[in-house]
């Protein structure tokens, strides 16, 4: 893969083969897949996107791009933007496309897209994902990216997701995302890196989780099959631990992107 006829086809691809070469004594960033593509975090909330995403932002030098975390900076700056998205996002429903579709692709146009980038919380439902295609398929996000996307897809149980979720704090300074129960901080409240005070998401509430996850099994899960009949998902189980989900999603990352 990483032709233009690739990207065009995409959409037929064969089913991804998963390389069983272990990557674990990579360095930071990889050089050997220095066309990486686009990756698509698949998988209910608190399945481990967004942490696993930071590490292969890491990994491989290419952005992180959390649909929800622009979300939450336009929240927090109080943009228009923020204004209407807060509405949606505190009652745990999708915010609405249109609102979506300019801020998503006002990032994507940016030049460090170009080797690839990480897609987290985006597409969230099938009119998302078609719109993500047709835009690759016209070549929008830069001339260099021109491997097919690879879809991620993060299982986890469900009593795992509440903990995970009720369980979560995030460092507003770097975006550190540690866990309560399994990946608290040296010092409790803090942030390791830069000693921020940690804090929670308004919508890691019981309520607003109930409601997060009916919208994802209702709008989200058919991107599996959607992904699945175009050959590009792998699945992951989540349920592992952090190393082991991070081991399955590098393996699976190499072996779509662009080797040189
Ligand atoms: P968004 O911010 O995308 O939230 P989400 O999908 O609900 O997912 P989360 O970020 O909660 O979970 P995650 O999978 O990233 O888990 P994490 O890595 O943090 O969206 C929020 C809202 O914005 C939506 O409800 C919607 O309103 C709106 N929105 C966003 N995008 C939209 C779109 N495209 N269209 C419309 N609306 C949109 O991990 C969770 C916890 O688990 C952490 O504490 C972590 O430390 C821990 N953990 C992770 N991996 C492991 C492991 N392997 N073992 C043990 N613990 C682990
Ligand atoms: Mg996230």
């Amino acid at each position: 893969m990483g032709t233009d006829s690739a990207l065009r086809d995409w959409i037929n691809n064969e089913p991804m083969e998963v390389r069983t070469a272990s990557r674990a004594s990579k360095p930071a960033v990889d050089q050997e897949v220095c066309n990486v593509g686009p990756v698509i975090m698949l998988g209910a909330p608190g399945a481990g996107k967004g942490t696993q995403a930071k590490l292969i932002s890491a990994r491989y030098g290419i952005p992180q791009i959390s649909t929800g975390d622009l979300l939450r900076d336009n929240v927090m700056r109080g943009t228009a933007l923020g204004q209407e998205a807060r509405k949606f996002m505190d009652r745990g429903e999708l915010v609405p496309d249109n609102l979506i579709y300019g801020m998503l692709s006002d990032r994507l146009k940016l030049a460090d897209c170009n080797k690839g980038f990480i897609l987290e919380g985006f597409p969230r439902n099938l009119a998302q994902a078609e719109l993500l295609y047709h835009s690759l398929h016209n070549g929008f996000f830069g001339a260099d990216c021109k491997v097919p996307p690879i879809v991620i897809s993060i299982a986890v149980d469900y009593n795992s997701l509440l903990q995970r979720l009720t369980g979560r704090r995030s460092c507003p300074s770097c975006g550190r995302i540690y866990n309560i129960y399994t990946q608290p901080p040296k010092t409790a409240g803090l942030c390791d890196l830069d000693g921020a005070n940690l804090m929670m998401r308004r919508d890691d509430t019981e309520g607003v989780i109930s409601d997060r996850l009916r919208a994802y099994e209702s709008m989200t899960v058919p991107l599996k099959a959607y992904y699945g009949e175009r050959g590009r998902l792998v699945n992951v189980d989540g349920n592992q631990p952090l190393e082991q989900v991070t081991a399955a999603t590098m393996q699976a990352i190499g072996k779509n992107g662009n080797s040189v």
